[in-house]
């Protein structure tokens, strides 16, 4: 029987998810059906339950839905539980699991697709809100240097920065320095990767970062995908070496969830390259 899955949102019709997940099951021959849905916005749960009872094996969540999620799950992952955020369930018969692939997909595109370790690297996670909580614990997973988290208001940097270093002091290695600042706080600072975690691009606002950040040979990634945001035109201008989107980011964190779900790894490359092929 084929299993079913499915990403929900609100709204959710612009997502790639279905389209993504379609050509890892044709790839990898497995039989399943994955379609988007639109949640309430006040019964997120009531829809998860709907799919519970129908058979859904599980699936993928969403804006404004991740912190939600992240309260329905009876077990989470140790990146979920970091995030204090859930973007994919699996249901398991008697419970829901929840976990957080975001992370691991922003580490697996910049490490595998844009060949750049993190380890030993000065990395700068500019942004304190959900999009840069979800990937703090992947990123120090890789033991960078030193990893900033920047922010327009500081303290929510040094609160996302305190609830790691209090909750998971055995994730974090002594040889990276971990901390918050604010942004003219960079003025003195290079880093080998700029990660741009906020939604400035949303409203296509510049980012008041110094413009000395790129250290020869950067990589400037912003997590947002499907145009050149001021950060990225930033990037370019002051010497980034290496600019990219979030694309492969997305691809990524959907090959971890399906990997979660069915135990195989899909080609993620080939998939990116149709994506970025067709411009889907
Ligand atoms: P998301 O879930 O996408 O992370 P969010 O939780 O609302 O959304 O967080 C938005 C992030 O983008 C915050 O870090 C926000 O900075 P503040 O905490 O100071 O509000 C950041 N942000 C949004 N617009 C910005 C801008 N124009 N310049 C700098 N940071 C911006």
């Amino acid at each position: 029987m084929t299993d079913r899955y499915a990403v929900i949102g609100n709204p959710i019709s612009h997502s790639k998810s279905p389209l993504i997940h379609k050509m890892f099951a044709q790839q990898t021959a497995q039989d399943i059906r994955y379609e988007a849905i639109e949640a309430p916005l006040d019964n997120f749960a009531g829809k998860v339950y709907e799919l519970i009872t129908q058979g859904y094996r599980g699936c993928n969540v969403t804006v404004p839905f991740k912190f939600e999620a992240f309260k329905l799950a009876t077990e989470l992952s140790d990146r979920a539980q970091a995030a204090q955020a859930v973007n994919t369930l699996r249901f398991n018969g008697d419970g829901i699991f929840g976990d957080n692939t975001d992370g691991a997909g922003l580490v697996t595109d910049i490490t595998h697709n844009l060949n750049c370790e993190l380890s030993n690297k000065r990395v700068l996670l500019v942004g304190a809100g959900g999009a840069a909580w979800g990937v703090l614990l992947p990123l120090l997973n890789e033991v960078p240097q030193r990893l900033v988290i920047a922010n327009r208001t500081v303290a929510k940097a040094e609160e996302a920065a305190q609830t790691l270093l209090s909750g998971f002091t055995e994730h974090i290695s002594h040889s990276t320095e971990f901390v918050a600042r604010g942004f003219s706080d960079l003025v003195d600072e290079e880093f080998d990767v700029v990660i741009n975690a906020t939604s400035a691009g949303l409203t296509d606002s510049e980012i008041p970062l110094p413009p000395t950040l790129f250290a020869p040979r950067a990589l400037a990634y912003d997590m947002m995908y499907g145009r050149e945001t001021p950060f990225m035109k930033f990037a370019r201008t002051h010497g980034a070496a290496v600019v990219a989107d979030g694309l492969g980011m997305l691809v990524e964190q959907a090959a971890e969830a399906f990997y979660l779900w069915r135990g195989v790894r899909p080609d993620t490359r080939a998939v990116l390259e149709q994506l970025r092929g067709t411009k889907c």
